[in-house]
């Protein structure tokens, strides 16, 4: 059988080029597969959802809550449909697995960017691959925001809406493209059949193209070596072969994952769509969104209100400043990160962070940023339960944004000069008693 299909497909090829690659084996290396692993339950369990899913806003009667024959109980399709999936056997299961994995795929994708700026992994010659990265990072984002507004509750409606604001806030082409990206003025009839495209076809094609060209580069460029390949064999490439001994490896981490996934489902739920019900005119009190976006949403809340006119009919808003410009700042830092770096030479070995003190607390420094800007998300929460008043709040928000991550970047190089200082210290003092030991000897 073997050499039958050897004969015709060449498989023997195929293994020498591509299943023999050493794979280098190290726990942090494990989560960029778990970002994997969570797109891979993504597709699956989306294929089963868009088989019963409705992309519809059209009223049509609320099977479950029909109303009278005079006063009918009308709602979205789309959100009928949602009620019906929950209704199903497992499809409740269904709908949570896929939302969690979208959340675990966005969280894992960061502390993965994490481990490969903190250990120096973005230098030459990953730095495309940085880039291919961070853009398979911002639609796995985008993707999970659009899977947030199909259900179509009043959650959704009210996100939208949100969303469509800012869009309509970009100065002089705003108006128009909000129309274009969402069939039409909100909340009009187009808005959850163009929002399905965006997310079952439009997205997940360039997450599916960027995350394909990831893995490819990344096979073609090799892996960083972790740090005990160097004194095992130097500048070789130490690691376990894909064909068999990686592919089981992988294979037991994804099981686990999956069960671990199907815990967290079982027992707790994610975006109860009945407790938002359907759209209403009535907004939802304190609406945010999902953490990954909290950042955006704490620089809406604590930019000061203004228009400014623009030439040519343009205004700048306060809306389009926090949600567009401001986040523009820490995502352009994120993508210039491989151009600070100067060296000539290949990266070969995966760096510990703290042989890089100034790398590590500007990287603290950024997580400080992005925390504090949360935290701003929760402005009226602060405000309500009598931690800032409606007076200060805006004050102190703004002072915590810049001064923590000051603080942190010059305490995280305090500290890790501590260390240093304390292993040669601890170097010399063994290095003393070794000499004792020898001059005892001698005696
Ligand atoms: C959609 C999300 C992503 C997926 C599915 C993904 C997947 C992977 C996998 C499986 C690996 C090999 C194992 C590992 O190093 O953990 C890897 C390596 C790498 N990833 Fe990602 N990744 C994603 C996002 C990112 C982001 C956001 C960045 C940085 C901004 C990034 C930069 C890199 C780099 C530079 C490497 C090579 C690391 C090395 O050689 O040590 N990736 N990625």
């Amino acid at each position: 059988m073997n050499q039958w299909l050897d004969e015709r497909l060449h498989l023997s090829r195929l293994n020498d080029k591509f299943l023999r690659k050493a794979f280098p084996v190290h726990h942090s290396f494990f989560l960029g597969e778990i970002t994997l692993f969570s797109l891979v339950i993504l597709i699956l369990t989306g294929i089963l959802l868009a088989l019963s899913y409705e992309p519809s806003n059209s009223l049509v009667i609320n099977s479950f809550d029909p109303g009278s024959a005079d006063k009918p109980n009308l709602v979205p399709a789309a959100y009928h449909s949602a009620l019906k999936i929950n209704a199903m056997p497992y499809g409740d299961m269904l709908r949570r697995i896929h939302h969690w994995c979208a959340n675990i795929m966005v969280a894992a994708a960061v502390v993965h960017m994490m481990r490969v700026y903190f250990t120096g992994a973005f230098k030459k010659p990953r730095e495309i691959n940085w880039w291919i990265g961070l853009l398979a990072m911002i639609f796995a984002a985008l993707t999970a925001v659009t899977g947030y507004i199909l259900p179509y509750d009043n959650y959704a409606y009210n996100t939208v809406k949100v969303i469509y604001g800012i869009v309509a806030s970009i100065p002089w082409v705003g108006a128009w493209l909000a129309q274009v990206a969402f069939a039409g003025n909100f909340p009009g009839d187009g808005i959850i059949p163009r929002i399905y495209g965006y997310h079952i076809m439009l997205l997940p094609m360039i997450l599916l193209a960027t995350t394909g060209a990831h893995m490819l580069l990344m096979i073609k460029q090799k892996h960083t070596q972790p740090q005990y390949a160097k004194r095992l064999a130097y500048k070789k490439i130490v690691g376990v072969p894909l064909m068999t001994q990686q592919t089981p490896i992988m294979l037991l981490l994804a099981l686990l994952f999956a069960g671990i996934v199907m815990l967290f489902s079982a027992y707790m739920p994610v975006h109860p769509v009945e407790f938002f019900g359907p759209p209403s005119t009535v907004p939802i009190n304190n609406i945010k969104p999902d953490w990954y976006l909290l950042w955006v949403f704490g620089a809406l809340a604590i930019i000061p209100s203004i228009d400014i006119h623009l030439p040519g009919n343009g205004t700048l808003t306060s809306e389009f400043i926090g949600a567009m410009l401001f986040p523009a700042i820490p995502l352009a830092l994120l993508f210039l990160t491989p151009l600070l770096d100067k060296s000539k030479e290949n990266l070969y070995y995966a760096e510990n962070p703290t042989n890089h003190p100034k790398r590590l607390a500007a990287g603290v420094a950024f997580m400080a940023f992005m925390l504090v800007m949360s935290l701003a998300g929760y402005k009226p929460d602060l405000i309500s339960g009598g931690v800032l008043n409606s007076g200060n709040a805006n004050t102190v928000l703004w002072i915590l944004v810049f001064v923590v991550p000051v603080v942190m970047y010059f305490l995280t190089l305090a500290i890790v000069r501590l260390i240093g200082r304390m292993h040669d210290a601890d170097k010399r003092e063994r290095l003393a008693r070794g000499q004792d030991h020898v001059a005892h000897s001698h005696d």
